[in-house]
């Protein structure tokens, strides 16, 4: 009997994607009736915004230093033509043939870490490449190979940029402390910018111990959880985390470009960092 869902093709014949042989052939490109299109659009604007500012304080160069905040595009800091930073992550072992922006150098651990996040693939591939735009609505693209091909393939190496993930945050807490000093290196004190790092820090933990890599790290290849109630509590943990990781996924992203503005606005002369005491 014909449900008026049959599929498009002949037998034999299939191009993959919503419209293979097998799947069912629904003309319309979808038959939902709310603003789907909504969250995607939403979406490609706040990673377009991120990506145009990013790019742009990344080649700036300039401005990412006013004692004791450094900007966490610029930390660690390893060519010889940082700004010295006293105490600071100023490890130059790229030398001094490296003439580019040093931001260069170290945000593509943190930058691949996101590219390469589960979430972050879901949201750039609705927002950019609609594939697919959103649940239910079918893409636009004829062939789909999923993650199977370069350069696409190359999204498995995630975990190893969760690696790299963690010894960054470890210096952004470095950095964190060091923000309680004052302008003159004394410590004990706190100024606007400590909280605007202190926020950004736990953010940035919060959204790398949430990531799925994190999780199956700590509590994945086990048969037996009560054998390891060590690795089963902090599991445990992660999985609260996990289960917020788009949340923390933007929260972490809008609060390192705020710690990023800030220290340009404070080193740009806008305005004195205000001192709490
Ligand atoms: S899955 Fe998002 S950071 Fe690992």
């Amino acid at each position: 009997m014909a449900t008026g869902t049959e599929p498009h093709l002949k037998s034999g014949q299939d191009s993959g994607g919503v419209r293979a042989a097998t799947r069912a052939a629904i003309s319309a490109a979808h038959l939902r009736t709310d603003r789907w299109w909504l969250a995607p659009a939403a979406t490609a604007a706040g990673l377009f915004a991120f990506i145009v500012y990013s790019t742009w304080r990344a080649f700036a160069n300039a401005d990412y230093y006013a004692a004791p905040y450094v900007s966490p595009f610029y930390s660690p800091c390893l060519a010889e033509n940082c700004e010295p930073m006293r105490s600071g992550p100023n490890w130059e072992i790229f030398g001094s043939w490296w003439g580019l922006s040093p931001a260069l150098l170290i945000l593509i651990f943190p930058l691949g870490f996101r590219l390469t996040c589960y979430y972050y693939r879901k949201a750039y591939y609705r927002g950019f490449w609609a594939s697919p735009p959103a649940c239910a609505v079918a893409e636009p693209h004829k062939k789909y190979s999923g993650e199977t091909r370069f350069p696409l393939i190359l999204q498995n190496i995630h975990r190893y940029f969760f690696y790299a993930a963690v010894p960054v945050a470890g210096i952004l807490t470095y950095d964190t402390v060091l923000s309680f000093r004052d302008e003159h290196y004394e410590w004990g004190h706190m100024g606007l910018g400590t909280l605007v790092f202190l926020v950004n820090i736990v953010l940035i933990w919060a959204y790398t111990l949430s990531c799925h890599s994190c999780r199956h790290i700590v509590g994945g290849k086990l048969k037996h959880f009560s054998k390891h109630p060590v690795r089963y509590r902090m599991w445990q943990w992660v999985g609260k985390l996990n289960a917020r990781h788009m949340l923390l996924a933007w929260a972490s992203l809008v609060s390192v470009a705020l710690a990023d503005f800030y220290v340009y606005l404070i080193a740009s002369g806008v305005f004195d960092d205000p001192r709490l005491f």
